[in-house]
């Protein structure tokens, strides 16, 4: 792959709309509990190319080669559904942003080019050792969106592949093979209240061409995408670092925009997961997000708190709030 990357003068080709008002703000209601909060994706597109494209796409790629095997895994059985995921990317880049990517399709000849980055790829599409990774390794390093590939078969749901660079303190390397129940098994009653079981009928039941999307959130302490369990040592002790003077800096709203596409050939699922931070001080920018938030943090039961790895500094998010009243 040919690459010069000129970011800066490439960065004001993405529209620089402030964070605040394109937040994907997560609540609904002053209250949260587990359900299925999945809803029709309208537009049904998988990518959002945001202003943070490029040093996201710099983390992703040295993070890739720094811990691959933490970042990425796949069965060799994924690989046919990894070019049906491929396709569906590249296509989808080149049409509906073609001021950044081109493709040109010469029978199973393909270029791409990735005007953004300056980076140029000729393959035949279908023939991976025609390119540099395997093709969900290659199409994840030029989008923001984690990939995750998930197998039916056998009357169940199956993690095969998956490039996972800002996971929410799970493991891609951990969880590869295992089943949606499997996998959701550290979800407090999640499984025991019978409403795993209703999502996973739900997704065996998705249809091509009407794909579901829904948000999912928790909090993390300093602007960090990279929160991998095998790296706890390093992140997860930073809640300690807390006090009423630099929660507001230090504490973000974590929300990760998941979105759900049945693949036609393949009969699995893309979940791509594209993560936002927020700073409480930049999130209130917006009284009413942030009187949610303050109430939902409230009325959050521990369970929950515990899970999520905010109960040792959830009351000092509520006197946050209460030194701004
Ligand atoms: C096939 C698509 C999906 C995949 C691959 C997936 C994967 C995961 C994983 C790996 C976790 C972290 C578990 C851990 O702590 O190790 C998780 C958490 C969770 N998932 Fe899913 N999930 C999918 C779909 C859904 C759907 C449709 C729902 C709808 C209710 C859902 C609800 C949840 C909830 C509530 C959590 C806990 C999140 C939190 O409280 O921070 N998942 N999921």
């Amino acid at each position: 792959m040919k690459s010069s990357v000129g970011v800066s003068s490439k960065q004001s080709l993405i529209k620089a709309t402030p964070l605040i008002n394109r937040f994907p703000f997560p609540f609904n209601e002053d209250s949260y509990r587990y359900s299925n909060n999945s809803r029709s994706l309208e537009p049904p597109v998988i990518l959002d190319i945001t202003p943070e494209y490029f040093d996201e796409i710099h983390l992703k790629r040295q993070l890739l080669q720094n811990r691959h095997d933490h970042a990425y895994q796949a069965f060799s059985h994924s690989l046919e559904a990894q070019w049906e995921i491929f396709e569906m990317i590249i296509n989808e880049m080149a049409t509906i942003y073609p001021d950044f990517f081109h493709l040109i399709k010469e029978g199973n000849s393909w270029t791409f080019i990735n005007h953004l980055l300056n980076e140029k790829q000729t393959f035949t599409f279908g023939d991976h050792d025609s390119l540099p990774y395997e093709p969900l390794d290659f199409i994840g390093r030029h989008i923001q969106e984690d990939l995750i590939y998930i197998s039916q078969r056998d009357g169940d749901l199956y993690m095969d592949a998956g490039q996972l660079c800002f996971p929410a303190n799970w493991s891609i390397a951990f969880n590869l093979g295992m089943t949606y129940t499997e996998f959701h098994s550290p979800v407090p009653q999640f499984s025991d209240s019978g409403l795993a079981e209703r999502v996973r009928n739900f997704l065996m039941r998705m249809e091509a061409g009407k794909p579901w999307t829904r948000y999912n959130w928790t909090l993390t302490v300093e602007p960090i995408l990279d929160t991998f369990p095998e790296t706890y040592d390093q992140w997860g002790k930073k809640k300690y670092n807390i006090t009423q003077e630099n929660i507001g800096q230090l504490v973000h709203l974590r929300v990760e925009d998941q979105r759900l596409f049945r693949l036609p050939r393949s009969n699995g699922i893309l979940f791509s997961i594209h993560t936002h931070l927020i700073s409480l001080d930049e999130l209130n920018a917006n009284d009413e997000w942030a009187n949610r938030f303050d109430k939902v943090i409230q009325d959050l039961p521990d369970y929950m708190a515990d899970y999520k790895g905010i109960l040792s500094y959830k009351d000092e998010i509520t006197a946050y709030y209460q030194s701004k009243k």
